[in-house]
């Protein structure tokens, strides 16, 4: 294992002011966000939306990564140059989601573990000659009546690990990406105590597997109240409970933690971020990898044709957001731009 690399790739993910886009939707998910602009979801109009996302002048500077779908690994951008090399060339980090997944876990009713260690080596190989220095793999835990499971969670932080030890092997940083899902009606409580046993188990996992936590990053979800819980803690709340969280289980060798935005408005996923770096000082960098609050602006601007007005949505998010990365961000200055 080249563990100088590997620390050396995972520092530059979380490097100061910088952040990773997750714009690796599957063609299912991304027929869903398609939907909401009534874009067909053809592999023309997947091309051009990424290449308007990745063309955005200047994002590079608050953008140290970028998740691909495989298909957008292996895809041109409209002026013919591989989407992997366009990003490398800006300083951008190309990566690759390598899961296939969650699929109903057997015996667990509502519950799912992630598939796709099976080939998984020789993939990494394919991914890595590809141009991708990182990799993500998503498990996920719903919380719901009785669930999780300990089953679930320890079903998908061993195969979080595997996975994790593979890329490493192969030269690649895994993103490590445990979520735990803010749908339901519980409260933040009830997520704290669920994150805390998630992660619980996912370190153990990456210790029983020697995976090299320097070379790796995690991507958690924050402890937040659920999306229907009739009460909704606050900001500070927020912050003081993710942080509370991650301090008990991540170790100071991880370099840095990414994390999801999974539903939350673009303005609260900038805003905890925010508030979380500026109760620093901290063991790890803290840093977003968000998919949907980078996204959501772009895609309604773009609307499928107007690339210029997607752009501007985009470097504004990826703006906010990398003044998150370093706790300066401010609430005016969404409503100056
Ligand atoms: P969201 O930020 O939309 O949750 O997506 C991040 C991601 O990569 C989920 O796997």
């Amino acid at each position: 294992m080249n563990e100088k690399l590997l620390n050396e790739t995972a520092l530059a993910m979380v490097a100061p002011g910088r952040g990773i886009l997750a714009a690796d939707e599957s063609t299912g998910t991304i027929e869903k966000r398609f939907k909401s602009i009534n874009i067909e979801n053809t592999e023309a109009h997947r091309q051009a939306y990424r290449d308007m996302l990745f063309t955005t002048q200047g994002f590079e500077q608050y953008t140290s990564g970028v998740i691909l779908f495989e298909e957008t690994l292996f895809q041109k951008a409209l002026d013919g140059t591989p989407f992997p090399q366009l990003l490398a060339a800006k300083g951008v980090i190309p990566g690759i989601k390598v899961d296939k997944g969650a699929k109903d876990l057997a015996g667990a009713p509502g519950e799912t573990v992630t598939e796709g260690l099976d080939g998984l080596r020789e993939r990494l190989v394919k991914y890595r000659e590809a141009g991708a220095r990182f990799a993500k793999w998503r498990g996920v835990i719903t919380i719901g009546n009785g669930i999780p499971s300990d089953y679930c969670i320890h079903t998908n932080a061993h195969a979080l690990a595997r996975y994790a030890a593979l890329c490493q092997e192969a030269g690649i940083v895994p993103i490590v990406e445990p979520e735990v899902l803010m749908d339901a009606d519980n409260t933040i409580e009830v997520c704290e105590d669920v994150t805390n046993r998630t992660l619980e188990a996912v370190f153990v996992e990456l210790g029983k597997q020697k995976v090299l936590l320097e070379g790796m990053v995690l991507k958690p979800n924050m402890v937040i109240s659920g999306k229907k819980c009739p009460v909704q803690a606050d900001r500070q709340t927020v912050a003081a409970a993710t942080l509370r969280t991650l301090k008990r289980h991540v170790p100071g060798a991880v370099p840095g933690i990414a994390f999801l935005s999974g539903g939350q408005s673009d303005e609260d996923a900038t805003a905890h971020l925010d508030l979380m770096n500026k109760m620093g000082p901290l063991p790890w960098k803290l840093t977003f990898s968000y998919g949907r609050a980078l996204q959501a602006a772009a895609l309604k601007a773009w609307g499928g044709k107007n690339a210029d007005a997607g752009r501007v949505a985009h470097l504004h998010r990826a703006h906010m957001n990398g003044l998150a990365a370093l706790g300066k961000w401010d609430a005016a200055l969404e409503k100056a731009a």
